[in-house]
């Protein structure tokens, strides 16, 4: 069995967290004062009270008002900043990292002070060897339209975003919305992924769609896939990335979903572990290794090759897979 001490050590990439879902109680009530924002908690008991949630709906409700303590440059750069040292901490060397700027441009905060904010961090963490990198996501309850302007407003920042991502409400929300926007993202030279997030209606053919006819390079969460074995030969094959989230799971579907990533695991699928929304889901990405751990009795060889898979499905050069495996 695989120790935290072995999990504390072993180098990781982390391929699936919302920089969004890393503002812990205490940063979110110091920006909540210093902004003068009310938030209507005063303490961090009120706050932690309020992190109460058994679906992605009712998580999404608690999660979207918080975000309204975010409000100037340096408060993005403040909440990447917290988060990266956390990361370091856990011996995180690589970070590809979702922002969401339509929950923040539809309150008034600019593009650009989201996009600024979170690039000079990613900067600044280099100081402490964590190569960090964006991926900015379409809402995907909002309208095909608003994606198409948001891939407009971040053409001049193209060169600090690597990669596309889905996120949001996914009911009554299917990749297909995306179509079009998705493949000008694949034109102007943005790597692909998307949520399919588990236990939802249609998610079989949620994950059919992005990865048949979207053609993502990745999928978040989809570890539903199993109950479907022609889709886990394709991704199999094609050496498509699933970034499980145990501790999300367990919390937003009651299901750590670990029978289905062992039986991954077992096909070859390059599965690996990942932190989601740590201050709202109870942990980061040595206790979503662990939490994944504990329950399936994982050997080290397993561990490892779920570290593994992080660094081979990272959206890096082969070079530089090299010098982290
Ligand atoms: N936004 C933040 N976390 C999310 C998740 N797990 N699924 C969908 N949208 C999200
Ligand atoms: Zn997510």
């Amino acid at each position: 069995l695989a120790t935290r001490d072995f999990i504390d050590g072993l180098p990781k990439a982390e391929l699936h967290l919302h920089l969004e879902g890393t503002l812990e109680p205490e940063l979110k009530l110091a920006l909540a004062q210093k902004n003068g924002v009310d938030i209507g908690q005063s303490t961090i008991e009120e706050v932690q009270a309020s992190y109460n949630f058994n679906s992605l709906a009712s998580f999404l409700a608690v999660y979207y008002p918080a975000m309204n303590v975010l409000q100037t440059e340096d408060d993005f750069y403040q909440l990447a900043l917290t988060y990266l040292k956390k990361a370091h901490q856990e011996n995180v060397r690589y970070a590809e990292l979702f922002f969401d700027p339509q929950a923040h441009m539809t309150r008034g905060v600019a593009f650009e002070a989201v996009v600024n904010g979170f690039y000079r961090a990613c900067v600044d963490a280099r100081a402490f060897n964590v190569d960090a990198h964006l991926i900015m996501c379409f809402l995907r309850d909002l309208s095909a339209e608003s994606a198409r302007q948001l891939l407009e407003i971040a053409k001049p920042y193209q060169a600090k975003i690597l990669g596309i991502g889905l996120d949001s409400d996914e009911h009554h929300n299917p990749p297909l919305k995306f179509l079009r926007e998705y493949g000008d993202a694949v034109a102007q030279g943005y790597r692909i992924t998307m949520h399919a997030d588990i236990d939802q209606v249609d998610s079989i053919q949620h994950i059919q769609q992005a990865l048949e006819i979207i053609r993502v390079e990745r999928l978040d969460h989809g570890t539903n896939i199993v109950e479907n074995p022609d889709l886990v030969d394709w991704v199999e094959q094609l050496k498509i990335g699933l970034t499980f989230c145990p501790l999300s799971n367990r919390l937003v579907a009651d299901d750590m979903k670990d029978r289905e990533v062992l039986e991954l695991i077992d096909h070859n699928v390059k599965v690996s572990i990942n932190s989601d929304d740590p201050a709202y889901f109870g942990g980061y990405i040595n206790d979503n290794y662990e939490a994944n751990t504990t329950k399936n009795d994982l050997t080290i060889d397993q561990v490892v090759q779920l570290a593994k898979n992080s660094f081979e499905t990272a959206w890096i050069s082969d070079f530089q897979k090299q010098t982290y495996l």
